[in-house]
């Protein structure tokens, strides 16, 4: 009984873009990625795919799981980072129409790589007060297309995905909201801005004419992104641990009793680190990055998906989801699955 994952589904498009691919044109290796990253490989969007198309690929095979038709379903959350659109309409709108979801509202969050837990805590409040319903909660990115496939120190490190789960809630309004409030961590520090951004939105103002006083159209630049990678490594090493301790601190249980740790996957090392401050063995963490590299808002539904159909993650293990990403924002869940 509650508020629980029905079904899970993802979906990594067929090309493949190995690190010795990018070492035909860029001055790196396999050798050093695999060695500072633990990522040899990524999936690539083709023509005719995109975040809608992908997410929407994710969503019918989680559908499909948890045996749910398209008009059940009350609302789709789509956490991703690189829209179909730029800012709108909404690739949650564009997928709610592919899928037939009638009766859905739909909407992006942009949490960045923290994107999937925000957007489940936000599809968890929805099904405590509209039981009937059910809700797509989506993690779904183009990464890279919004690549310098020329800076050596970012480009190898993103791939493209998407990741599904459909939730359901099978008690009362009220009762679940008492018995699940403390299950979720979101936060966020903005002072770290500048660690990870990308440019291209509307901070900057266009240069004005002289002669009328009205904005003129500006020179467009391609939009850049830019990287503190040691800063973004010691933060997530940091955040990761102590987010799952808290969560584990405030559910009266104690890590070591988790079977499984569902971290966002940007960096084996920070998994390893993660690992270690927590003092748990890394079998317990999921890690699939050497093939996906960082998909982002879609890494944890992936792994998720990947998991259960692995027969990896079975009904009563407790686990916490884990991310991080720009903003900065970082959150985490716990739950004994697939209950919320
Ligand atoms: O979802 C959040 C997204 N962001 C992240 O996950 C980033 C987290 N940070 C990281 O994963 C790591 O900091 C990186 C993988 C980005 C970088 O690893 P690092 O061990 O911190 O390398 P570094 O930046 O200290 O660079 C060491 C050297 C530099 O050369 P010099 O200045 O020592 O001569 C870099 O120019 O390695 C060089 N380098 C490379 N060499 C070969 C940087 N990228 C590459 C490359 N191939 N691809």
């Amino acid at each position: 009984m509650g508020i629980r994952i029905i079904g899970t589904g993802s979906y990594l498009p067929p090309k493949v873009v190995t690190n010795d691919d990018i070492a035909k044109s860029l001055d790196t290796t396999d050798e050093w990625i695999f060695s500072h990253t633990g990522i040899h490989s990524r999936h690539v969007a083709e023509a005719g795919e995109s975040t809608s198309t992908m997410a929407a690929k994710a969503a019918q095979r989680a559908m499909d799981a948890a045996g749910v038709k398209p008009e059940e379903i009350g609302l789709i959350v789509l956490a991703t980072s690189t829209p179909d659109y730029n800012p709108f309409p909404s690739t949650a709108c564009v997928v709610q129409g592919i899928l037939g979801c009638t009766n859905a509202g739909a909407f992006d969050l942009q949490a960045a790589c923290a994107g999937f837990i925000y957007a489940l805590e936000q599809a968890r409040g929805f099904v405590n007060f509209y039981p009937d319903k059910k809700a797509l909660v989506i993690g779904a990115e183009s990464l890279t297309r919004i690549l310098d496939w020329s800076d050596r120190a970012s480009c190898i490190l993103f791939g493209d995905g998407a990741g599904a789960v459909v939730l359901a809630n099978d008690e009362p309004p009220g009762v679940a909201s008492l018995k699940t409030k403390a299950h979720t961590l979101l936060c966020a520090d903005g002072k770290g801005a500048g660690f990870i951004s990308r440019t291209g939105g509307t901070k900057d103002a266009l240069p004005i004419n002289p002669d009328t006083g009205v904005p003129m159209k500006g020179t467009p630049l391609l939009p850049e992104l830019t990287l503190q990678g040691h800063d973004v490594f010691a933060f997530a090493v940091r955040t990761l641990s102590k987010v799952s301790r808290d969560l584990c601190e405030l559910l009266g249980t104690k890590p070591e009793e988790l079977d499984r740790v569902f971290a966002h996957q940007a960096n084996a090392r920070i998994i390893e680190a993660t690992a270690r401050r927590m003092k748990l063995p890394l079998e317990k963490f999921w890690l699939n990055l050497d093939t996906t590299a960082n998909t982002s808002a879609a890494s944890i539904p992936i792994s998720l998906d990947q998991a259960v159909r692995a027969g990896q993650l079975v009904d009563g293990m407790k686990i916490v989801m884990v991310g991080f990403g720009a903003g900065l924002t970082f959150g985490g869940t716990y739950c004994v699955w697939p209950e919320l």
